[in-house]
């Protein structure tokens, strides 16, 4: 496929029920060439989640998720130490799958979220409820397609509470891609865009490049594109040009996990964002899916942040250098935002404000109660 074929057309996570694999877009690619890949041992769906060809928290947790159903329908099959029909040796087995998948990458904690999720099913299905084998892998199945449905559900609340913070005709910035190549539809930082693009608000968007990677070149600026809306491609070092401009009413971002204090993890030039924005005046929203609320770290300095090797900020992916050989690199993949650079968390039970500790609090008991 070329440039011209609509991006927004494919899926970004799939399961293929006949073919017993998962589809993905290979997001390195983008936005050059449209190749999809299979996916369906351990290895391919870890390698694939590490090198990014699928990203974005929620895409990470849904691959897992149907990671774990194809999974333990292979332990299933291959009946090693009869696991077809043992569930002790059934468990032992994806419990070692499960681990291997959960250390694909630390910072996004959609990733373990959704496999604690797969395995909670698992232990009540096995332990408490004593079904077969065959069954849990059928639930599992069940609970893989559930976890894909209600990410559109979330994004699309998302979208609705965040297009009450904005107004039709405003400037919004955004950071890497939290779009719809990073969920199953809609994104969370684009979902209130989509979502006043049906509703003729035509906003105009600012998406950051993204160094190292161009999430937001390749990715964000591409699907806004593709899409039809109103995106200028800006250089990471452009944002307080644009806001000192009085271009941008607004900041959008994602997440990869936000703390119980409101500090959050977004991909590394974030903060910068938010920074500046606090200097002009501007509002700074994080979009978090409530399965992006760790309420177990109390705070950022907590979040375990990502290495990625050198070469991708001396290399990119093209192996032609753009740095000296030997040179010293420091690539961490995201960076914690102070919650109190912060003007709200948008989630999709509603919008937390400060103090965090008590909002987010109180979106986890609406949760709980829904
Ligand atoms: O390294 P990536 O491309 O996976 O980083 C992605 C981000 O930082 C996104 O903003 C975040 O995962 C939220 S996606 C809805």
């Amino acid at each position: 496929m070329d440039q011209k074929e609509n991006i927004m057309n494919y899926e970004t996570v799939a399961l293929d029920d006949q073919d017993h694999s998962i589809v993905i877009i290979d997001q390195t690619l983008l936005p050059g060439r449209t190749e999809l890949i299979r996916l369906r041992t351990a290895q391919e769906i870890w390698n694939a989640i590490y090198l990014l060809q699928v990203r974005g928290a929620p895409a990470i947790g849904v691959t897992a998720a149907f990671g774990i159903y194809l999974l333990a329908r292979q332990i299933q099959m291959e009946n090693i130490d009869n696991a077809g029909s043992d569930f002790g040796a059934f468990y032992r087995q994806l419990t070692q799958q499960r681990e291997y998948l959960n250390s694909s990458r630390p910072t996004a904690v959609n990733l373990s979220w959704a496999l604690n999720r797969m395995d909670a099913l698992c232990r009540k299905a096995g332990e408490e409820e004593k079904r077969s084998v065959a069954e849990i892998v059928e639930l599992l199945h069940q609970e893989a397609a559930q976890i894909k449905e209600e990410d559109i559900r979330v994004c699309r609340a998302i979208g609705e509470n965040g297009l009450t913070l904005v107004k039709p005709g405003d400037g919004i910035l955004t950071h890497c891609n939290a779009g719809q190549l990073a969920t199953c539809k809609y994104g969370t930082a684009t979902a209130p865009i989509y979502l006043g693009e049906e509703r003729g608000y035509h906003f105009h968007v600012f998406a950051d490049e993204t160094r190292p990677l161009l999430q937001g070149a390749r990715l964000t600026a591409y699907e806004l594109h593709s899409a039809g809306v109103d995106v200028t491609l800006i250089c990471d070092n452009m944002s307080a040009t644009v806001m000192k401009k009085g271009w941008v009413n607004a900041v959008f971002v994602g997440c990869d996990r936000v703390a119980a204090n409101g500090d959050a993890a977004n991909k590394i030039g974030t903060s910068v964002v938010a920074t500046v924005a606090k200097r002009y005046g501007i509002p700074f929203y994080v979009c978090a899916p409530t399965s992006t609320i760790d309420f177990d770290t109390p705070t950022g300095e907590g979040i375990n942040i990502e290495q990625r090797p050198a070469e991708e900020v001396t290399e990119m992916w093209y192996k032609e250098r753009m740095a000296p050989e030997g040179v010293k690199v420091f690539n961490p993949a995201f960076d914690v935002t102070d919650h109190d650079l912060i003007t709200g968390i948008v989630t999709e039970y509603g919008i937390a404000r400060a103090p965090f500790t008590e909002s987010l609090a109180q979106i986890r008991r609406k949760k709980e109660a829904a």
